[in-house]
């Protein structure tokens, strides 16, 4: 099941970007802005009183992840909180205890706000629905995961300045991506064009709907990468998500069609940002040369950002 932002209290919850105007958006981004003061990674402490002082934040990971749970955790800690964390393997989950009665459980324990990452979609606005603390989702099956989405408006903005009317390529396995859902939204909803990419059965034409969310006008849809990339000012590349992907649906012939090379990023615009949310297959969607290239490849940088937006959103949610 999949639940849009728009049935839950999103001053409250972050379970979706879908809904959220590009004000709310921009006051995040703004905010990680300041935490960056100009570098690439949030370093600077807060004095005797930091924002989440006092406060816990409860992690609740039910798929392995390694930038977006320990990011939320440096988070925390550089906001002056504290995290406990429950994963799929070590707690009651293994028998057989339900993802909503273990956050009741963390809720229960006095956790302030709770991270969450599952398998099922629409799984994290659930948990919203039914708790009176704050939930951030983490990720949940193929439906969103806002928090990276701000991250990659953050390293785009940063980037290339205003990302009005700037032509985002989101390239890959659409159908399975909650990174590319959350994109979708976030780039429409400040004023940037996304154009998923990618051959028909992972970008089936249905995924033109994502535009409803947005006055309704369709998002585009191109199968043809290298028409595709003289066209585009940024482009974001994905995983495969071979765990979602429904047996024998994996394109056996992607890479000769969507593979990053060196001869494709020369058809995009000189310095043309290249972002990828992690983790990368070196050598399948993105070329080891492109990904490490130092004047286009961000991957890394989005990772320092992807601090500075969830300490924003932890605060709005938390500070005192
Ligand atoms: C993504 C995820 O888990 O959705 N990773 C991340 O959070 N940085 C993308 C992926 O796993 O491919």
């Amino acid at each position: 099941m999949t639940t849009s932002a728009d049935s839950i209290d999103v001053r409250r919850s972050l379970v979706a970007l879908a809904g959220v105007d590009g004000s709310r958006i921009t006051a995040w981004l703004d905010r990680a802005e300041s935490f960056l003061g100009g570098g690439d990674v949030p370093r600077a402490g807060f004095g005797p009183k930091p924002p989440l002082a006092d406060r816990i934040v409860a992690h609740l990971f039910m798929e392995d992840s390694t930038r977006t749970r320990l990011s939320f955790e440096v988070a925390t800690l550089r906001l002056g909180g504290g995290v406990i964390a429950a994963t799929a393997a070590g707690s009651s989950i293994s028998k057989g205890e339900s993802l909503l009665d273990t956050a009741r459980n963390l809720a229960a324990m006095g956790a302030d706000a709770i991270v969450v990452r599952t398998g099922a979609s629409g799984g994290a606005a659930q948990i919203a629905q039914r708790l009176e603390v704050p939930v951030v989702n983490g990720g949940d099956g193929r439906h969103e995961h806002p928090t990276q989405a701000l991250l990659d408006l953050l390293t785009l903005r940063r980037a290339m300045g205003s990302l009005q009317g700037v032509r985002v390529g989101i390239v890959g396995d659409i159908a399975n991506s909650r990174v590319a859902r959350s994109d979708v939204h976030g780039l429409r909803a400040v004023g940037a064009e996304p154009v998923l990419i990618g051959p028909p059965t992972l970008v089936p034409r249905e995924l033109a709907g994502l535009g409803d969310a947005h006055g309704g006008r369709p998002i585009e849809i191109e199968h043809d990468f290298d028409r595709a990339l003289p066209t585009l000012g940024a482009v974001i590349m994905l995983r495969m998500q071979r765990e979602r992907a429904a047996a024998g649906a994996i394109a056996v012939d992607y890479p000769r069609g969507y593979r990053l090379n060196r001869e494709r990023a020369a058809k995009m615009p000189d310095r043309a940002p290249i972002l990828h949310p992690g983790p990368v297959n070196r050598g399948y969607e993105i070329e080891p040369e492109v990904a490490d290239d130092p004047r286009r490849s961000l991957v890394l940088r989005q990772v320092g950002h992807g601090v500075a937006v969830r300490m924003a959103v932890l605060e709005s949610m938390l500070a005192t």
